[in-house]
């Protein structure tokens, strides 16, 4: 397990014509960190900034890239800073004090983000599913899909989808914390990332298990958590209903 001041291992990238993709694996939960952004303005976005600021800060700059915006999955300690299990993880704030950035969030996590960071409300920018945010010439897609938390949200950008912590490779995530909500997991499944075309490359918000690359269409074909058409089954599955 590498510690949190480790430096970044890199994923390989699959960076489309102008589009700029960086995955950091970082922190003893291995969490996935990632730069998205445009090759021809040299700018890009944070995707849920935690555990090694300067990392993530040097490894832009080692690209040339220039960070102008923080794009937050959900409101989790190990994605946006904050303490858990009496141990202080850097964020949002420590970001801000590098870089003074907007803050994209799902509006419905906004409460979630401000209280476990400390970050003012003032440097939150509330989106709703289906709005964008323009980074050079390229364009992130955010999607509301509501289950781990209320306001867990997913980026796809040109044929890639960031998924957070509610698409793994093989899995899904957690239903069982605060906030989180079997019914709505199954809906952003079926209902909003089923949709996708297969062919999205998915970026989830940890590595866990052996499997690092994969594409919707292997998510749809192996997932198991991809591949219960009913509620009622699904439900029961995750020890509500029946
Ligand atoms: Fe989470």
């Amino acid at each position: 397990m590498p510690a949190s001041n480790d430096p970044p291992r890199d994923r390989a990238s699959a960076p489309a014509s102008g589009l700029y993709l960086k995955p950091l694996l970082l922190g003893v939960m291995q969490n996935y960190v990632y730069l998205v952004g445009s090759r021809a303005t040299r700018e890009c976005l944070v995707v849920d900034a935690a555990w090694n600021i300067d990392a993530i800060v040097r490894a832009a700059e080692a690209d040339g890239m220039r960070i102008v915006g923080a794009l937050a999955t959900h409101y989790h300690q190990d994605h946006v800073g904050g303490d858990l299990f009496g141990h202080t993880i850097e964020g949002l704030a420590a970001l801000l004090e590098r870089v003074s950035v907007p803050i994209h969030v799902q509006r419905h996590e906004a409460d979630g983000i401000a209280k476990v960071t400390g970050v003012s409300r003032k440097e939150l920018v509330l989106h709703d599913g289906g709005d964008e945010v323009a980074v050079g010439d390229v364009k992130v897609k955010l999607l509301h899909t509501p289950g781990h938390t209320p306001g867990s949200q997913c980026f796809l950008c040109h044929g890639h989808l960031l998924s957070g912590d509610t698409l793994f490779f093989r899995g899904c995530g957690r239903v069982d914390l605060p906030g989180g909500d079997p019914e709505q997991m199954w809906k952003s499944l079926n209902g909003v990332l089923r949709k996708l075309p297969p062919e999205t490359i998915l970026h989830p918000g940890h590595q866990y298990g052996p499997i690092t690359e994969a594409t919707l269409a292997d998510e749809f074909r192996e997932n198991p958590y991809l591949n219960v058409p009913e509620l009622e089954d699904w439900l029961g599955m995750m020890g509500r209903g029946y």
